[in-house]
């Protein structure tokens, strides 16, 4: 039978400019609060995995597995997963792959990830190594650069205008303003988003996540572990799945569809036994205004071309039908890309369990996302998690 997993703790830094803190610094605060959230001691841990993008570029620091086990004060196997963006969420996926096959009872997931102590074309140059080196890279393409040709495809293929994709920024501003963690926590309006300054048509400042700095870090446990230590871990997660798609966007048939997500949601939904009508919120990896639209249609809530108008419509804010990104998102709570897979888990569990600032907002919830993905989706990992009723 395979071992089902449950949350018994989680932690993040508060998201923002700590230029002067190194990834394992602020590592060993999440995971500090991740052990004490969970009642469970370091010494328990059978494994860890943390996620890390950047860091050989940033703090010219390799081998960084035995490092995040030290600094969470813990002696076990540890293992850097990188997938650029998408690097924390497949650090989730591996501990629960370790505890669903029996070969973990107690694994430490997450990430961390230091930007700002680098100048934006440092910072922009070492994302780009997450994009095609040989043929995208090359002909000068940047991340803003590459998302802006998504957004400008979607609206050639399905219409959609800059003041659609302004609603997602102003939303997710919005719903950051309460969150203690986020690095944004001011409204915007659609007007503040329209005339701010252009980085890279059709997306102006605030269509962008921003550059930042913060880790996370979880408790992951088995069920007979959470049982024999009479733990209080209500979260399950009851669906993984990751997947794939051509590297380089000129070789997709279509660029602004994410087959990745949409192989990864399909896994992780036949693992849950469930689909996306059963999801009641959800966190979607929004690092530029757009990708928020095409998460949603990869997933199987908004057929292609239709979840352009979701958040001017008010159907993705806070009170309407489907919430997302109650966080802030990517957009304003932050992107320390390392560490945003393992944010999101943290911010879905305490959206759960009741103790999130907003979650007065999904009070009767039982079943959240997690979509997380690397590249312009070249990866994608999902999760769905559910809290005991
Ligand atoms: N949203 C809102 N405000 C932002 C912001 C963002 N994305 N990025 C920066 N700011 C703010 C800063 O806080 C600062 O405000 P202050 O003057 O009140 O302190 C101001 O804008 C200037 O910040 P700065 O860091 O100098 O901005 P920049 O022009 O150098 O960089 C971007 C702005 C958008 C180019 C940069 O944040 C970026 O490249 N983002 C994308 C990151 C990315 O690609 N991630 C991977 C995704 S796959």
């Amino acid at each position: 039978m395979v071992n089902s997993v449950r949350v018994a703790g989680v932690g993040m830094t508060p998201f923002g400019k700590s230029p002067e803190r190194t990834a394992r610094e602020m590592f060993a605060d999440a995971a500090d609060e991740a052990f004490e959230d969970a009642d469970v001691p370091r010494e328990v841990v059978d494994e860890v995995f943390y996620g890390n993008f950047m860091g050989t570029f940033a703090e010219r620091q390799g081998h960084q597995g035995p490092m995040a086990a030290e600094a969470a004060g813990v002696i076990a196997p540890s293992t850097r997963v990188e997938s650029a963006c998408a690097s924390a969420a497949t650090a989730i996926r591996s501990g629960v792959n370790q505890i669903r096959g029996g070969q973990s009872d107690v694994v430490l997931i997450g990430g961390a990830e230091r930007m700002t102590n680098l100048s934006t074309p440092e910072g922009t140059e070492a994302l780009a190594a997450a994009a095609d080196a040989l043929w995208e890279v090359r002909s000068g393409i940047t991340f803003p650069g590459a998302y802006s040709l998504m957004a400008n495809r979607y609206f050639e293929e399905f219409g959609g205008t800059r003041e659609d994709l302004a609603h997602i920024a102003v939303k997710n501003h919005e719903h950051a303003v309460d969150n203690d963690l986020a690095q944004f926590q001011m409204s915007i309006d659609v007007e503040d988003v329209l005339e701010a300054t252009m980085v890279c048509s059709p997306f102006g400042l605030f269509d962008c996540s921003p550059m930042s700095d913060g880790a996370s870090a979880a408790v992951l446990v088995s069920d007979e572990f959470a049982e024999e230590h009479d733990l209080d871990a209500p979260v399950e997660i009851t669906g993984s799945g990751q997947h794939s798609d051509h590297f380089a966007l000129a070789d997709r048939a279509s660029i602004p569809e994410t087959p990745a997500a949409e192989r990864a949601a399909k896994m992780a939904y036949e693992d849950a036994g469930i689909g996306p009508e059963d999801v009641d919120f959800l966190e979607v990896h929004d690092c530029f205004t757009i990708a928020e639209v095409l998460a949603l249609e990869a997933l199987g809530f908004y057929e292609p071309g239709e979840a352009i108008t979701a958040a001017r419509d008010g159907e993705t804010w806070k009170d309407g039908k489907l919430p997302v990104n109650l966080s802030g998102g990517l957009k304003a709570k932050g992107h320390p890309v390392g560490a945003t897979g393992g944010a999101q888990l943290s911010e879905l569990t305490k959206l759960l369990r009741g103790d999130h600032v907003n979650s007065d907002a999904v009070e009767d919830a039982e079943v959240a996302l997690a979509h997380n993905a690397g590249g312009t989706v070249a990866s994608c990992v999902v999760h769905v998690l559910e809290v005991d009723e």
